[in-house]
């Protein structure tokens, strides 16, 4: 298992080489931090207040696995809930940078790893977890890879709890029969799905189900994944591969062929519809994470995204101890939870993803978690764009933000492409 590039943003261009940023990345992958605040100090923990954008549907009850442990093991402490709803945070973070400039950050909050925790660290925003971490054991229990991504200079920031798979494509069987495709067919590059979404266009069924802008980010980011291959992906984000080059225009352009296979509607849907698309049977496919398995029972069939077998688009959900916070104590009480292997098992069985922890017995998870952890081990890793462990939060709200235009027919590709490119030089 191989963890490739990932932006690191105080040094943006450090990782110059993708080969050795292989290693490179691993060994240094930090920003420079300010001066660390202090570890909270233990105050009267009588609540927690947690933020999450886990607020309804599959994604609440996972939540509420944690919480079930946390009043389990903290039955003195009040869980309060702060949850915001919209996918992949696109609500959410506002709301959390908005506390955060007032001065009101809730007790934890929910962050990718990679480059949104290392800009939150940056700012100042989180405290160390050195003594949690090493008091859990968790130290010990975490893979090289996960740990890195909840580091800056070698300190933990962040308390991993699960680990998703984005680049993953989900289908309707019947909608592919009745298209005339073999729902077992799987498609080793974009070129033979096209065949197949053309197919299932001619058969009167939307193609590809699609949401609002994050969604549609999602999608070109396994679309350059695919094209550029992972090393290539990854350097997008590191600076060692060239996004103004051709094979990133014309991975551009295939993202704008999708688009025209997609619902009109796209704008005002967000993952849960697209995915109800495609589970009531009015779309073909859809792309999405590894989340979306709870929602998609059968007849939907799941594949990695055509051209990426092997590679692993990571999206890492953590949660931190804000400085200045209420209710320190409380924090570092839910903390030590969702650090536990119980409560990561528990909930990696109902959000459809593979514990943080690498020491969980295979026993105690469902059948998915169970073969994606295996898929995880042997896979190259990279990590995730639209769910923030690449870019600083700026370029991936402009990315974001250009890539909505595109969609709506208001900016060309190349406008698109010169975004990303502008998401590692500036
Ligand atoms: C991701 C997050 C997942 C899931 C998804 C859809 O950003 O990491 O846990 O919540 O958004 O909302």
């Amino acid at each position: 298992m191989v963890l490739l590039g990932r932006r690191t943003p105080a040094t943006p261009r450090r990782a110059a080489l993708a080969a050795a940023a292989v290693t490179a990345l691993l060994a240094t992958a930090a920003c420079s931090a300010p001066a660390a605040p202090a570890e909270p100090e233990p105050t009267s923990g009588t609540e927690v207040e947690v933020f999450t954008w886990w607020a309804s549907g599959q994604e609440k009850l996972a939540l509420d696995t944690l919480v079930q442990a946390f009043r389990a093991e903290h039955p003195e402490v009040t869980y309060v809930d702060a949850a915001v709803a919209g996918g992949a945070g696109s609500l959410a973070k506002d709301v959390l940078a908005s506390r955060l400039a007032n001065g009101d950050p809730p007790d934890t909050f929910q962050v990718h790893g990679g480059a949104e925790l290392a800009a939150h660290v940056a700012a100042g925003d989180v405290a160390p977890l050195t003594s949690l971490v090493d008091g859990t054991g968790l130290a010990e229990a975490l893979g090289p890879q996960v740990r890195d991504l909840v580091s800056v200079d070698g300190t933990v920031y962040a308390i991993p709890v699960d680990v998703h798979r984005a680049n993953l494509l989900w289908a309707n069987s019947d909608v592919l029969v009745e298209a005339g495709l073999d729902p077992s067919a799987t498609y080793p590059d974009l070129q033979s799905w096209f065949d197949a979404l053309a197919a299932v266009r001619a058969a009167g069924y939307v193609p590809l189900a699609l949401g609002s802008a994050w969604t549609q980010v999602h999608l070109l980011e396994v679309v350059l994944l695919a094209r550029l291959g992972a090393e290539a992906y990854a350097g997008l984000w590191d600076g060692s591969t060239d996004a103004m080059s051709p094979a990133v225009a014309s991975a551009v352009g295939d993202f704008a062929t999708l688009l025209s296979f997609t619902n009109a509607n796209r704008s005002s849907l967000d993952w849960e519809d697209a995915a109800g698309l495609v589970a009531g049977g009015d779309a073909a496919f859809t792309v999405m994470g590894d989340w979306a398995l709870p929602a998609l029972g059968a007849p939907v069939v799941r594949a990695a995204f055509p051209g990426t077998d092997g590679v692993y688009d990571m999206v890492l959900d953590a949660f931190t101890a804000p400085v200045g916070a209420e209710h320190p104590d409380g924090a570092q009480a839910w903390l030590s939870t969702v650090a536990g292997a119980q409560a990561q098992a528990a909930f990696a069985n109902v959000k459809g993803a593979i514990p943080a922890r690498s020491d969980i017995a295979p026993s105690a998870l469902a059948a998915y978690p169970r073969s994606a952890t295996e898929t995880f081990r042997s896979a190259i890793l990279v990590p995730s764009l639209a769910h923030g462990m690449a870019v600083s939060p700026e370029a991936l709200d402009e990315i974001t933000r250009v890539t909505g235009l595109v969609s709506r027919g208001e900016a060309s590709t190349s406008r698109l492409q010169a975004a990303l490119a502008q998401a590692v030089s500036g």
